[in-house]
């Protein structure tokens, strides 16, 4: 950990040279509004541990103006984002036009602003009538989530070229079939398997779709790929072989199963591909959302416990992300965005150094970076944590709606101005902050 600035010339690094900076967001985490969807069932159903609503959220549907201003005067180059299945498709078959009419005033306006889009078509939340069907659990409606895809290309795909089809489909596999925690809370490692193979058919379609669509527009600068959700999972005794089985085990079947599955078409069981799959390489750029590792002990994940961690008890381990990183690119040779990326830190005490130990890896590796989304922009609603959890640069007051931009704020525009994190920025953002054990 650097504790003294001691940059030859005047930095502590430099940015890779051409890697953009920005943030990440997710619809339902923002918006605000009773679309339908299973977030607000699971609102009603009082699942939401501090009680918050996300029809509350922080109202960017209505506030995304001042929103993207203060993106922009933040100097944000990059920003990925996502729609409401339930708010574009109200129904089975329906199309609300003001809706997407909405969302592309919104994407024109950043565009205006300068600001890069990547769009994220599926990020956890379903409309309760595709839930009804049984959602991803059914092979047969797989056609919901592609007329989902093929909507967004029609009504967006003369202004947007990078899509992130489905946001981690193991994390949202496991926490709502296996664990049973979130939407619609089952608990059955079939369903989980069912879900986690239904949604790499879904990529791998979405990723032909979207080429194919905007092709026919006329582009030739289409990107795709999934925002795929990676830890590292360590053995919590790396002399004791079954504490390594173990933990190469729960790796697979959290990650490495489904990565071979949405990267290249190869279906290994657990995992089975409801149709016929060729094989290939179903994406244009590696995307990878990074947060922690687990220490695996039997077959169960942990945190070590002299490790420093997050307000959620997460572990802070810098070094992950470009573990992450280099296992995927070891089997697929893109250039590398890190889609998600960020901490609960309620106090905002200690955000900027972790910004700084991931960005410094980022920027010092080989590996081809191109693009940071830092998660996330406002404190948001954090799914089951409600708004307990704060994630963001800028402060949310639920109350009032009023954003204050924070330390991390500050330091992370410093960051974009200044490409790099200068020695005099260094001092007065990171050298005294430290991480909480
Ligand atoms: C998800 C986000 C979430 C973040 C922090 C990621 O797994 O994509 O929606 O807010 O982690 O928990």
């Amino acid at each position: 950990m650097d504790t003294k600035s001691n940059g030859a010339d005047g930095y502590m690094f430099h940015l890779k040279p051409g890697m953009l900076l920005g943030a990440a967001s997710a619809a339902t985490q923002i918006e605000g509004g009773e679309s339908g969807h299973n977030w607000n069932d699971w609102y009603h159903k009082g699942q939401i541990k501090d009680g918050s609503d996300p029809a509350h959220a922080t109202e960017h549907y209505r506030l995304w103006r001042e929103d993207v201003d203060l993106m922009s005067s933040l100097g944000l180059k990059v920003y990925r984002f996502g729609v409401e299945w339930s708010r574009l498709c109200p129904s089975e078959g329906s199309v609300d036009a003001a809706a997407v009419a909405h969302y592309r005033e919104e994407m024109e306006y950043l565009r205006e602003k300068g600001i890069s889009l990547l769009l994220t078509i599926h990020h956890f939340t379903n409309p309760m009538w595709f839930e009804k069907k049984g959602g991803f659990t059914k092979a047969e409606n797989i056609k919901y989530y592609l007329d989902l895809v093929s909507l967004a290309v029609r009504s967006f795909g003369d202004i947007v070229s990078e899509y992130i089809t489905i946001n981690e489909p193991n994390v949202y596999a496991v926490n709502s079939f296996y664990f049973g925690e979130w939407p619609p809370a089952e608990k059955s490692m079939k369903q989980t398997m069912a879900v986690m193979s239904n949604m790499a058919v879904c990529h791998i379609e979405a990723y032909k779709l979207i080429h194919k669509m905007r092709s026919e527009m006329g582009f030739n600068d289409t990107k795709v790929s999934f925002a795929n959700h990676l830890r590292v999972f360590d053995p919590a005794n790396r002399k004791d072989p079954r504490s390594i089985i173990c933990s190469r085990t729960l790796e697979y079947l959290f990650q490495g199963a489904v990565s071979e599955a949405m990267y290249l078409g190869r279906f290994r069981l657990p995992l089975k591909a409801p149709r016929k799959i060729e094989r290939g390489e179903y994406c244009d750029f590696i995307a990878i959302n990074y947060y922690t590792r687990s220490t695996v002990s039997g077959f169960s994940d942990g945190v070590r416990k002299d490790a420093p961690k997050n307000d959620l008890g997460w572990e802070i381990y810098p070094d992950g992300i470009i573990r992450c990183a280099k296992k995927i690119y070891g089997f697929v040779k893109k250039p590398i965005y890190i889609t998600e990326n960020g901490t609960c830190d309620n106090k905002d005490d200690f955000r900027c150094r972790y910004i700084y130990d991931h960005l410094k890896l980022l920027s010092e590796t080989d590996l081809p970076v191109e693009r940071y989304y830092h998660w996330c922009f406002c404190d948001n609603f954090e799914w089951n944590e409600g708004q307990s959890a704060r994630f963001g640069i800028v402060h949310t007051d639920y109350e009032t709606e009023v954003r204050t931009v924070k330390k991390s704020g500050e330091f992370y525009s410093a960051v974009i101005r200044d490409n790099g994190v200068t020695t005099e920025c260094f001092d007065k953002y990171v050298r005294d902050q430290k991480y909480h054990y």
